[in-house]
């Protein structure tokens, strides 16, 4: 088991202070910066479109990791892709034509994700895994931070770790929502590879130490 790769969420950061919390980030032991992107269709809140990921990735010495939680993702995918994200992840909900998406991001030169909500079986991937760089399972119903975490997250992430052997894929699995040092471990073990960590980091105390604490599990 290596180290797990951390992508704090900026959605719990201060957002009239963004530039001092992504340089905090760039600071800090995070591997990612994990941008979320809600259009208030898909997922039942608005936080923030392309200009302010454009300013987060004026600051960020980071790759980001941007999550549209946007119906009809298609349209703005080239638009994040200048606006700085180095992995793009669409819903598996919200795309019709899944493999022509996946298709376009790579040519974007872009990692490839698919977000499943808590609901979307993990099976529906089987077709397409060879084709996505990274699985990003929903662990609270998208939409906002702070959530709690969903248990059932722990047999999706083995069922999904046995496809991904079976297959041969390089396929890294992340996980987003409610994740903290409790639930890490046991994600890690499960075959986790990416942990997305918004209100654990940012409303801690000391948010780059809370980082280091992840990172070392
Ligand atoms: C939820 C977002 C998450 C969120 C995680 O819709 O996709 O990335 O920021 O926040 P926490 O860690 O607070 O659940
Ligand atoms: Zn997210």
């Amino acid at each position: 088991m290596s180290a797990p790769i951390i992508a704090p969420s900026v959605l719990a950061a201060d957002f009239a202070n963004l530039q001092r919390d992504v340089e905090m980030l760039n600071n800090s032991q995070a591997d990612w910066i994990h941008v979320d992107i809600m259009d208030g269709i898909f997922v039942p809140n608005i936080s923030f479109g392309i200009p302010v990921c454009q300013a987060i990735d004026k600051h960020a010495q980071k790759p980001l990791d941007v999550h549209l939680m946007i119906e009809q993702p298609d349209r703005y995918l080239e638009a994040f892709k200048e606006a700085g994200a180095e992995v793009l992840t669409v819903h598996y909900e919200a795309c019709t034509h899944l493999h022509r998406t996946l298709q376009f991001i790579k040519s974007l030169g872009c990692k490839a994700g698919v977000a499943l909500n808590p609901h979307t079986n993990v099976q529906l991937l089987k077709d397409t895994l060879a084709d996505i760089d990274l699985v990003c399972l929903m662990s609270v119903n998208p939409g906002f931070g702070g959530q709690s975490f969903i248990e059932n997250t722990y047999n999706k992430v083995k069922d999904l770790k046995e496809m991904i052997n079976a297959t041969g894929a390089d396929t890294l699995i992340e996980i987003d929502g409610g994740v903290n040092a409790q639930n890490a471990p046991k994600l890690m073990e499960a075959g986790a590879d990416v942990l997305v960590a918004g209100s654990f980091v940012f409303k801690s105390a000391d948010p780059a130490g809370t980082i280091g604490e992840l990172k070392a599990i």
